[in-house]
């Protein structure tokens, strides 16, 4: 199984730049070309929220419209800066959220992997949180089905950074989503979006793990120096799973890139 993983796309209007700076739907359509390039195809696409900048209706209308180039099953949690109701626009079969007080948490169970998504967002806020309700959740969840690799996928990665400015708009409750994950041994990985640069961490007995963004990346200030981003390569995560070999994620930069072969080779 494929799992293309795309995140903080932060779309803004038609004909705008995101902080009159970057065309974050230019570059969603260049990460949009690259998954379609990819071999093998993806089984599925996974979004890691922020999707659009400010949750607004025509902010949506742009990302659907760029993603809906993608012909592939397409599973979204919303970040800080999206709208639950708004990412419907996008992704139609989304839970109401009747069971779970409102956030989008889901469960996919159509693939060898079992995906499941966490609504870590906080209305007006962009810090994220996990509640003890959303976690017992996630423990019923989880216990139903202890045989199938499971990958969880949240906005909000649940480990300090070390970049501060990030990390003060971070997760709370990690360390009882650190609980809830430990008492399970079938969780291949936690996969996030939100700090725009690609890190992995040990948590809760499997790996956590965010990504770049498809269209700014902050960048790796780890001397408390806020708000820096820089001009690196936007990419995707491509995640594999294979019964033999279990789970493993790697990093794709979107943009040029020619491939090539060395004499040894090919010569005869
Ligand atoms: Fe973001
Ligand atoms: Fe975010």
């Amino acid at each position: 199984m494929h799992i293309a993983h795309l995140t903080d796309c932060h779309i803004v209007e038609p004909g705008e730049r995101l902080a009159d700076r970057v065309d974050t739907a230019a570059a969603l359509h260049a990460a949009v070309d690259h998954v379609l390039a990819m071999s093998p195809a993806p089984d599925v696409v996974l979004a890691t929220g922020d999707l659009v900048n400010d949750g607004r209706p025509a902010q949506y209308d742009q990302l659907a419209e760029i993603l809906g180039r993608l012909p592939f099953p397409l599973f979204a949690v919303p970040g800080n800066h999206d709208d639950r109701e708004g990412l419907r626009r996008v992704v139609p079969d989304l839970p109401d959220g009747a069971d779970t007080e409102g956030r989008l948490d889901q469960v996919i169970d159509r693939y060898p992997v079992r995906l499941i998504g966490l609504d870590t967002t906080v209305p007006g806020e962009h810090g994220g949180r996990v509640t003890t309700s959303q976690m017992n959740w996630l423990d019923r969840v989880l216990s139903a089905d202890p045989a199938r690799p499971t990958l969880v996928f949240q906005h909000h990665p649940p480990f300090v950074t070390g970049i501060d400015w990030m990390d003060d708009v971070g997760l709370d409750g990690r360390e009882l989503e650190a609980a809830t994950l430990a008492a399970h041994d079938h969780v291949v990985g936690v996969v996030c979006g939100h700090v725009h640069r690609a890190i992995t961490a040990p948590f809760g007995g499997t790996v956590a793990s965010c990504w770049p963004s498809t269209g700014a990346q902050v960048a790796l200030a780890l001397d408390g120096d806020r708000y820096r981003y820089v001009e690196e390569a936007a990419a995707v995560a491509v995640h594999r799973w294979h019964p033999d070999h279990g789970f493993v994620s790697h990093l794709s930069p979107v943009g040029p890139a020619t491939t090539w072969r060395p004499a040894w080779a090919t010569a005869s």
